[in-house]
């Protein structure tokens, strides 16, 4: 959608940085309770990038506002750099403006895991209702995905980060340079590598009961969006295990989570 376009717009201003001669014109491409996500370019008109943008909320004291709003967005860009420091695969931040609550960070040029993993299940030739079985040959590149995902969490477990909102939407897949499958083939949809995105809810601890929170919610939000493949989860915990030192200790403590969890839906 063009943010020319009135519901692009919106009822707030965009952010100044948007109307100098250089950028390219943003669009619209989510609108979240907390903010809006553009993409425009940054400085050269070859760069694209990723504009995250909080605008004012009126319902909300303005002072309150606008100090709370300058902290999240420095919040954020601060684990988005740390992480990248790391190694740890996140969009790089190329400029921050928190009074002004926005910030622009590097643009992964693929699509979301949620988007790969469905559209990857939706080739396949069973029907709705079939579970996909665990040990199907047909689904070793979307093992090798999952196997991915999990080693890219122990990755930014390791570093001291937990992600506070981990679910596939918050993952992008970014094709590899070199592709190993064929053009057109089914295992295509899923090869790349995963970069964490969505670092709202981010801190920085290294306790296991945090650890082992970011992998309940993950896993959680996997078995409602992909129902089908909710037995091939395991393998993202099996990876997630060989991933750092401490990673054992965070599974153990997820079994402590997931009981937890059962009590608190037995109890409504
Ligand atoms: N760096 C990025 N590169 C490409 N697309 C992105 C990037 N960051 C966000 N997006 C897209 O915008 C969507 C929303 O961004 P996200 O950071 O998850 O914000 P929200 O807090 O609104 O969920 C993502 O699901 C993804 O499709
Ligand atoms: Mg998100």
């Amino acid at each position: 959608m063009a943010v020319s376009s009135p519901e692009g717009q919106g009822q707030f201003p965009l952010p100044k940085i948007l109307t100098y001669p250089s950028s390219t014109p943003p669009t619209l491409i989510t609108q979240g309770a907390e903010g809006r996500v553009y993409k425009t370019t940054h400085l050269d008109p070859s760069r694209p990038c990723i504009l995250k943008y909080r605008p004012p909320k009126p319902y909300r004291h303005a002072i309150l506002d606008a100090r709370l709003t300058k902290e999240r967005i420095t919040a954020e860009a601060h684990v988005l750099a740390r992480c990248a420091r790391e190694g740890v695969p996140v969009p790089a931040v190329y400029a921050t403006d928190p009074r002004a609550g926005w910030m622009m960070i590097e643009y992964i040029d693929g699509v979301p895991v949620r988007q790969a993993i469905n559209e990857f299940l939706g080739k396949r030739p069973e029907t709705d209702q079939e579970k996909v079985a665990a040990e199907e040959t047909d689904n070793v590149p979307l093992i090798e995905l999952l196997r991915r995902i999990g080693a890219t969490v122990g990755g930014l477990h390791g570093t001291g980060n937990v992600h506070g909102d981990l679910t596939t939407s918050n993952m992008m897949l970014r094709p590899f340079s070199t592709t190993i499958a064929a053009e057109g083939s089914k295992a295509r949809m899923v090869e790349g590598d995963v970069v964490l995105i969505d670092f709202g809810l981010a801190t920085q601890s290294s306790s296991e009961e945090d650890r082992a929170v970011d992998l309940y919610v993950l896993e959680r939000a996997f078995a409602s969006t992909h129902p089908r493949a909710e037995k091939l989860f395991q393998h993202v915990l099996d990876a997630y295990e060989k991933s750092f030192k401490k990673a054992g200790a965070a599974l153990a403590k997820l079994e402590d989570v997931r009981r937890r969890g059962r009590k608190k839906s037995m109890l409504g």
